[in-house]
């Protein structure tokens, strides 16, 4: 058999990098080719909040293929709507319509042609080490330089303040913005939770000028952060917002929800062939109804709570910082994440970095205390605490 990882492997670029070839998943295990059990600390990379094919999930899909697995979005299906309907019935009553895609960076390019088509204006501000995918309009929406630069001369009219300064909004936010894209929390760019104070600046400063406020919530979305959407700690609510990655238990989606007044001022359109397939809402409608039945949301704020103290112990002298709400954390160490990832693997832990330096864990929310316990010990040994 071919090394997966070798150099000749099929994999594009920096994809399937890993040595290991994972074969089936249970809850908040991975298992390997060779039978060997791993607990997911974030290779899902936050796909997997329900766990690995939660089974009510798997029956929903088995069922609806079945039934029909495509249909085109100009004609209605029942399981679309009731899974929309479940959707915009877990989020505050002004949010009444969304557009589904198949990805968090699709669920952004959305909010961005929708923000513009309904303001009329074209600038759009992000934060520093925001991080919103790679199509290019997501990706001018990404502060990263070495995954911009690439690919430049990317679409015009994108600035980036500085994150979690209330200030940052000033003249910068004006007449001519018609989106403000923020992340709550910042995924992968190390994990920093946004203040209120910042939050409440953005939505201030759009509702001053009469841009739309976006909030990214691909990552964070659906329980991560111990809430059901990251915007409910705050109480901002923003006018447009995307999820993706656990909306579907593990089948790709991305949506893009919004206001019935928004909607009424987009002109143009907007269109996915894929978006909305009757079998990925069917696996939506299953995962919201197994995120609320079973208090996920709930369950992450109380694992992430215990764990707080547990990840402020770690050692100073190679922990720099440690970050997080709920179930979403990023450690932030004095040197290279690599080498710590590789030292949780090889105790059968995969977690994931944020850049160079810092580790990231996003386990399923389904974890069990058990195995987060574990991957909490794991993490002191490998960075010298334990
Ligand atoms: C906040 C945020 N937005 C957008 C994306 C892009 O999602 P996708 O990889 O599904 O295109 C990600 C992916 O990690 C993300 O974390």
């Amino acid at each position: 058999m071919s090394d997966p990882a070798g150099p000749r492997s099929p994999e594009f670029g920096e994809l399937g990098r890993s040595r290991i070839s994972i074969v089936r998943g249970e809850g908040a295990h991975l298992v390997d080719a060779t039978g060997r059990r791993y607990v997911d600390l974030g290779a899902t990379h936050g796909v997997g909040n329900l766990g690995a094919s939660p089974p009510t999930v798997v029956a929903a899909v088995r069922e609806q293929a079945g039934q029909l697995l495509h249909l085109g979005s100009g004609y209605a299906n029942p399981v679309r709507t009731e899974f929309l309907e479940r959707l915009l019935g877990l989020l505050p009553p002004r949010f009444s319509k969304v557009f589904l895609s198949n990805s968090g960076t699709e669920a952004v390019e959305a909010a961005i042609k929708i923000a513009r088509s309904a303001t009329g204006r074209p600038k759009v501000v992000a934060a520093r080490r925001g991080f919103h995918g790679r199509t290019l309009g997501a990706l001018s929406a990404t502060w990263r330089r070495e995954l911009r630069e690439p690919f430049e001369p990317l679409v015009p009219e994108f600035v980036h303040v500085a994150y979690n300064d209330p200030a940052a909004f000033d003249g910068v936010v004006d007449e001519r913005t018609a989106l403000v894209l923020l992340e709550p929390v910042q995924g992968e760019g190390g994990v920093h939770v946004g203040s209120s104070e910042f939050l409440r600046a953005a939505r201030a400063a759009c509702d001053r000028t009469g841009a739309l406020l976006g909030f990214d919530e691909v990552q964070t979305g659906l329980g991560r952060t111990g809430r059901r959407f990251a915007f409910e700690h705050s109480g901002v609510v923003p006018d447009l917002l995307t999820l993706a990655k656990s909306l579907a238990g593990g089948l790709p989606i991305g949506a893009t929800v919004t206001t019935a007044e928004v909607e009424a001022r987009f002109r143009g359109s907007h269109h996915s062939t894929f978006g909305g397939n009757p079998l990925v809402c069917a696996a939506g409608l299953a995962a919201l109804e197994t995120l609320v039945r079973e208090r996920l949301a709930e369950r992450a704020a109380s694992l992430g709570e215990a764990a707080g103290p547990r990840l402020a112990s770690l050692p100073p002298e190679t922990v720099r910082e440690v970050r997080g709400l709920g179930l979403m954390w990023g450690v932030e160490l004095r040197d290279r994440a690599a080498p710590v990832l590789a030292a949780l693997e090889a105790r059968g832990y995969l977690a994931i970095s944020a850049g160079s330096t810092v580790v990231r864990l996003l386990p399923p929310l389904v974890i069990s205390e058990s195995d987060w316990a574990g991957g909490l010990a794991a993490l002191a040994e490998a960075v010298g605490g334990g």
